[in-house]
């Protein structure tokens, strides 16, 4: 009843969407590639953002930080956010797109809610460890992730976001301009596909002894093999205790190997859409998780956390999209 409400309630606002969704696709084909800024990190943000106005995933600082991102500058933040909003709040809808954690299996417009409860899960774990504390975060590929400025104060948490610097003086400007606390996070330029994180970390105050989160959420399928490969190496030389979160689209899905053809060449597509590519996708093996447990030890890693969009039991859902977290034991 409440979907049906917050669906009527749209028909009046679907001539505001389209001018919503004119004024952000030329702002994303006419400024934010033109200046090689990501436009893929505004796909989960805009998930992030509508869980936020649902009211289902409380993100104060992805809203706070909106309009003064060059995508959600007015008039794109009323138009898309806050007459969304106001759809919400009159229906009580909570459902689909706008539900966290959202209902499992997941599917292709639940799958940013199930990531999101997949990270947030895997980091609360992690930081409520009672034991082997861990002391610095590392965002790799931070796009306008903002997991950095609502940690918990007794935390007392190093930050590090990695990222091109077109894309990350962007989220640096916006973060400042919002007048939100960054004292504790350094924001570190690198180009994953031509040098080393570590390197440009290690510049940059990071301590390589201290026991480590890292999160590289929504980056491995634009890396080459090798680069990915590099990173997980480079992640085992951390501490015992540090973990990694990474999620992976599948071979079988970046290939366009059966079943996956057609869901294949338009994911392959709507990137192309932001002139970025997907380029790795993980190898499943028999059991699903049977390629993520062999990145994992190929590394020297324990493969700790698994989860999946879609439902390997399920012909006409055959997964496609792997949430994996990884640790040094
Ligand atoms: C889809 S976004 C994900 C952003 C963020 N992690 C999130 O989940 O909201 C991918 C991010 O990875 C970054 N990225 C992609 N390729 C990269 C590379 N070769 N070196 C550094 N960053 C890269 C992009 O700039 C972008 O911010």
């Amino acid at each position: 009843m409440r979907g049906l409400i917050f669906s009527i309630l749209l028909i009046p606002l679907i001539p505001l969407w389209i001018l919503g969704v004119a004024i952000f696709t030329w702002r994303i084909r006419r400024v934010i590639i033109p200046q090689n800024i990501s436009g893929t990190a505004a796909e989960p943000y805009g998930a992030r953002l509508m869980l936020h106005i649902a009211g289902t995933r409380i993100d104060n600082a992805a809203y706070k930080i909106a309009e003064h991102m060059l995508l959600y500058a007015q008039p794109a933040k009323f138009i898309m956010l806050q007459a969304t909003w106001l759809a919400l709040k009159i229906s009580g809808y909570k459902g689909s797109f706008f539900a966290y954690p959202g209902p499992r299996p997941s599917n292709v417009v639940t799958m940013m809610s199930h990531r999101s409860h997949f990270v947030d899960r895997s980091m609360n774990e992690a930081f409520s460890r009672t034991e082997n504390f861990v002391e610095q975060l590392v965002i790799l590929g931070a796009g306008w992730d903002t997991r950095c400025y609502d940690l918990p104060k007794e935390l007392n948490l190093n930050c590090f976001e990695v990222d091109m610097a077109p894309t990350l003086n962007v989220k640096k400007q916006a973060i400042e301009k919002a007048g939100i606390p960054h004292d504790h996070v350094t924001f570190v330029e690198t180009d994953f596909n031509q040098k080393s994180w570590m390197d440009a970390l290690l510049t940059s105050g990071f301590d390589p002894n201290k026991t480590t989160y890292i999160l590289w959420e929504g980056v491995t399928m634009y890396l080459t093999d090798e680069a990915v490969n590099s990173t997980l190496a480079l992640f085992s030389t951390l501490p015992q205790g540090s973990v990694i979160g990474a999620d992976f689209f599948t071979e079988d899905m970046v290939k366009g190997n059966p079943p996956h053809e057609t869901w294949s060449k338009r994911a392959h597509a709507g990137i192309k859409y932001y002139s970025e590519k997907i380029m790795f996708g993980i190898p499943t093996g028999g059991s699903l998780s049977e390629g993520s447990e062999k990145l994992a030890t190929k590394h020297g890693l324990t493969l700790t956390k698994f989860e999946n969009v879609g439902d390997k039991d399920d012909k006409k859902k055959v997964p496609w999209y792997v949430f994996t977290e990884m640790a040094k034991k």
